[in-house]
Parts: C-alpha cells; sequence; structure tokens
C-alpha cells in the first residue's frame, strides 16, 4: 500500500520527537517553547487507533522568514504557475507524486460514506481528486474551487465530473455559506495559501455540525538538499502544523494518516509533496472559534513586475528539484533489492 501508516505501539510519536527546532516563522512560537507543551501523537490503520492530540499552542504565522522564502506560497505567484503548469499537470506531475492508489488511500479517512453528501473540493484544480470523490459521492453534489481558471478548463473535461459545479474562488475566503457541507476535501493545494490557518478555517465554517474535513498535503523534508528547494518553492509544512491548525480552528477528532508513493518503501526524508491526509470533525453549527486578522496577501495591491518575475523563476527552478526527486527514487527502488531501505 502506498500508506505508510503506523500501527501500534511501536508508532506512537511524541510529536516532541519531530518538532522543529527554530523552524523561523517570523513571530511563531515554534522555536521548542510550543512542543514541550503538546501531547502524544498516534497513527494508526482505523479510526480508534489513528488519534492525534493537539498541541497547545499560542500562535503559528505562516510568515517567510529569509531562509523560507517560499517564493511560489503567494496566490499571483501560484495563479501564474499553474497557468502552464496546468497544461502538463496530469500527465507529468500526478504520476510521480500523487498517483490513484495515493488518493484512495488518503480519501479514506474522509469517509465519503453517502452518495448524497455535499462535498467541496478546494484547490480542486484538473480534478484528479474529485474523480476519487466521484466514486463515492453523486457528481451533482460536489463542486469543485480553485483560483486558477486554467486548471478548472482541464476539470471541465472529464466525463465523470460533468455534472460537478466548477467555480473559481480563494481557498481563504470561500464562496460557501456556512455550515454548507458535509465533507471538506482539499488536496495538494495547502502549500500555495499564504495563510494556512485562515484556510483551515474556512473549511471549518462551511462544514456543517459534524462535517469533516480532509486536507492532504506535503510534508516537510529532513535531507539538507532538499530542504533547501522545498524551503524555496513553497510551504512543506510540519505535521505538527497541520494538526495546530486543524486544532486551532476548532475541530475535534484531528488525525493524520501518512501517505506516499509506494516506490519511496515509506522514505521521507526528501519531504513528499503529498505526504499526509488531516483530518478533522467539526464540533458545533456556525462560525470557527478562531478569530483572525487581515488576509495575509492583498491581491489587489500592485506589485513589482521584476521583484515578482525574480521570485516566480527562482519558484519554478527549485520546483523543478522536485520533478526529479521521484524519478531518483523510482530508479533506485528498481536497483536495490527488495526489503532493503533505500
Ligand atoms: C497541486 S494542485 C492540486 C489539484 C488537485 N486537488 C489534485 O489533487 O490534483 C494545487 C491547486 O491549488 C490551487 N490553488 C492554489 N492556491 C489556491 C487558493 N488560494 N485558492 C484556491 N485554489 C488554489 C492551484 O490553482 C492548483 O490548481
Amino acid at each position: 500500500m502506498a500508506s505508510s501508516m503506523l500501527n501500534g505501539a511501536e508508532h506512537l510519536t511524541l510529536i516532541r520527537e519531530i518538532a522543529p527546532k527554530g523552524l523561523g516563522f517570523l513571530g511563531s512560537d515554534l522555536h521548542g517553547r510550543c512542543f514541550p507543551k503538546m501531547t502524544l501523537v498516534s497513527y494508526g490503520s482505523n479510526s480508534k487507533s489513528r488519534r492525534t492530540l493537539g498541541p497547545r499552542c499560542s500562535s503559528i504565522s505562516s510568515s517567510r522568514p529569509s531562509s523560507q522564502p517560499r517564493f511560489i506560497q503567494h496566490k499571483k505567484e501560484a495563479f501564474w504557475f499553474y497557468r502552464f503548469l496546468s497544461i502538463v499537470y496530469d500527465h507529468v506531475i500526478n504520476p510521480g507524486h500523487w498517483t490513484e492508489d495515493m488518493r484512495d488511500d488518503a480519501l479514506e479517512p474522509a469517509d465519503l460514506s453517502n452518495r448524497n453528501m455535499i462535498v467541496v473540493d478546494v484547490g480542486g484544480g484538473t480534478g484528479f481528486t474529485t474523480l476519487g470523490i466521484v466514486k463515492h459521492v453523486d457528481a451533482k453534489n460536489v463542486t469543485i474551487l480553485d483560483q486558477s481558471p486554467h486548471q478548472l478548463a482541464k476539470a471541465k473535461q472529464k466525463e465523470p465530473l460533468k455534472e460537478c459545479k466548477i467555480i473559481e474562488g480563494d481557498a481563504e475566503d470561500l464562496p460557501f455559506p456556512t455550515d454548507y457541507a458535509d465533507r471538506y476535501v482539499s488536496a495538494g493545494s495547502i502549500e500555495y495559501w499564504p495563510d494556512p490557518q485562515r484556510g483551515i478555517r474556512e473549511a471549518y465554517r462551511v462544514l456543517k455540525l459534524g462535517g469533516k474535513a480532509c486536507v492532504i498535503g506535503p510534508v516537510y523534508p529532513t535531507f539538507w538538499l532538499s530542504r533547501f528547494f522545498a524551503d524555496v518553492w513553497m510551504l512543506f509544512p510540519k505535521e505538527e502544523e497541520y494538526i495546530e491548525w486543524f486544532t486551532k480552528a476548532g475541530f475535534k477528532d484531528v488525525q493524520l494518516k501518512r501517505i506516499g508513493p509506494k516506490w519511496y518503501r515509506g522514505v521521507r526524508r526528501h519531504g513528499l509533496i503529498m505526504g499526509c491526509s488531516v483530518t478533522g470533525v467539526k464540533p458545533a453549527s456556525g462560525d470557527s472559534p478562531l478569530k483572525l486578522g487581515p488576509k495575509e496577501e492583498d491581491v489587489k495591491k500592485p506589485v513589482n513586475p521584476f521583484v515578482f518575475f525574480l521570485r516566480f523563476l527562482l519558484g519554478v527552478m527549485a520546483a523543478t528539484y522536485y520533478v526529479l526527486v521521484p524519478i531518483y527514487m523510482w530508479i533506485k527502488d528498481l536497483i536495490v533489492p527488495k526489503g532493503r531501505p533505500i
């Protein structure tokens, strides 16, 4: 299985052990002060054992220190990134990072158990994840939202998605009423949101009481070179950051399931563009208890075109490294005898 979910006692992991030693977020409290207070995270193959207790940390900021510029974690850069990437996305990007078996594995905790459920797929792009959703839910009940019309144009061409509602919008400011959906799904999009906490807060708002959010996204690399390119490209959150965002937004029963391409044999040191599926349940109707200030990025504000272009170029160059990593891992998987670590 593509999933590298951990089971049983050996897989109880103290968050403190995987906590960052200086994530460097400006204004954040991720410098050791937060994580000693965090409790146990456990992963398991069923919902009983897959239990994660959240942190009691005062704040996480998405601001970028100079060591982690994350050039494409901006709405404008992401828009142009997908202007071009949408042309090859389904054929070049997904096969290396986001396969059909990974998708099914990642959607399993979303409990898409009823064909009549109202589902929103935020940052739905070309509809690759939506194709997994409509296996379980009637397409007419599913809305695909994305800020890129170029990505959405690809989704519109897919026959099984013909009855889905397809709309342009911003994950941090969703055009759905409060208490609207049974399920919120977002796969591979959070890494581009300037303020992920705001996006997850929106997930909470639009869900009905008892509704479930499922955010699938990258995980941070530990190998220095991969970490360098990840930090130049976009946001690769740490597992504990997802948990904190969910918990602070008000979600209960927050769980994290690890996923990855099968030919990685569970290796996570290079980070993964699709590395985990995080779920949480909305315990009360209405808005999130979390109050936030103004948006991180004002897309209407003019930008210096030279600075924009430079950031965009550096971000794209760093992203190219991550086109090569799955090929490198695939070759390693072919060469190294089965059963040995790679
Ligand atoms: C890696 S693609 C994932 C597409 C799809 N969910 C999948 O599983 O293949 C990321 C998508 O997030 C979208 N995106 C990035 N920032 C966004 C935002 N602030 N609001 C809505 N969509 C956004 C991009 O346009 C892109 O289509």
